[in-house]
């Protein structure tokens, strides 16, 4: 079984409050997810390997550690995932960006594909899968079955919001593929949206409901 890590921080559970409150508008909710996403990087991305180097300073020489060059990629599940990339790009500007494009049947909440471009390389860098809501499970099994179909052994899943049956059913899928929270909510509802969560995150993100 893989890991699961739920993010405690004062920042983060502010920022969560907000995002839930069904009044907050379309701009506000947009901002959170990326701020939310970006301080959910830092965590993610804290076993990153370092390698040592030395920087002369205007004074002296410092011991500094920088990034191995290990290749990263950031692939959001479309549409709510893209809402997360911005701050992460922010924060590893030399990222690849994929795209999965997946929405769930309102009837089965089975992932239907409708797109999906990767950069070529992509079964050689340590990807980040990301999306706000992991609900049954099914969308981000869906990514990382396919992201491994190309090649890719480096998966780390990262979700702003998700429930046990969520978590289980990925980690059953794929006990290999860590995956980072920012809240594990209590259960799902009958038409498998997340209780408490935050309503449906795409139309929050994008404004089209
Ligand atoms: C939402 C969400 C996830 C998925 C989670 O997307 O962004 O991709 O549902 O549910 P699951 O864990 O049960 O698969 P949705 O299908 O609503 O598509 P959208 O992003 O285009 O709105
Ligand atoms: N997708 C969402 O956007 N919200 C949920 O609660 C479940 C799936």
């Amino acid at each position: 079984m893989a890991n699961v890590f739920v993010m405690d921080h004062p920042l983060v559970h502010h920022k969560l409050a907000i995002l839930r409150n069904k009044d907050t508008s379309v701009k506000e909710f947009r901002e959170l997810v990326g701020e939310i996403a970006g301080l959910m990087c830092y965590e993610a991305t804290r076993n990153l390997p370092t390698v040592d180097v030395d920087v002369e300073t205007p004074i002296s020489t410092a011991h500094c550690k920088m990034l191995a060059g290990k290749k990263l990629a950031i692939v959001p599940i479309l549409r709510a995932g893209l809402g997360m990339v911005d701050n992460m790009v922010a924060l590893i500007p030399s990222a690849k960006i994929g795209h999965i494009g997946l929405y769930r049947d309102p009837e089965t909440h089975k992932p239907v594909e409708y797109y999906c471009k990767l950069p070529d390389d992509i079964g050689n860098r340590e990807v980040f899968v990301v999306d706000p809501m992991l609900a049954t499970g099914g969308s981000a099994i869906a990514a990382i079955d396919f992201l491994k179909q190309h090649g890719c052994k480096n998966i780390i899943m990262m979700n702003i919001i998700g429930c046990p049956e969520g978590i289980e059913a990925v980690n059953k899928a794929h006990p290999d593929v860590d995956v980072y929270l920012a809240a594990v909510d209590e259960k799902l509802n009958e038409h498998a949206y997340i209780v408490p969560g935050l309503g449906d995150a795409g139309d929050r993100i994008f404004g089209t409901k």
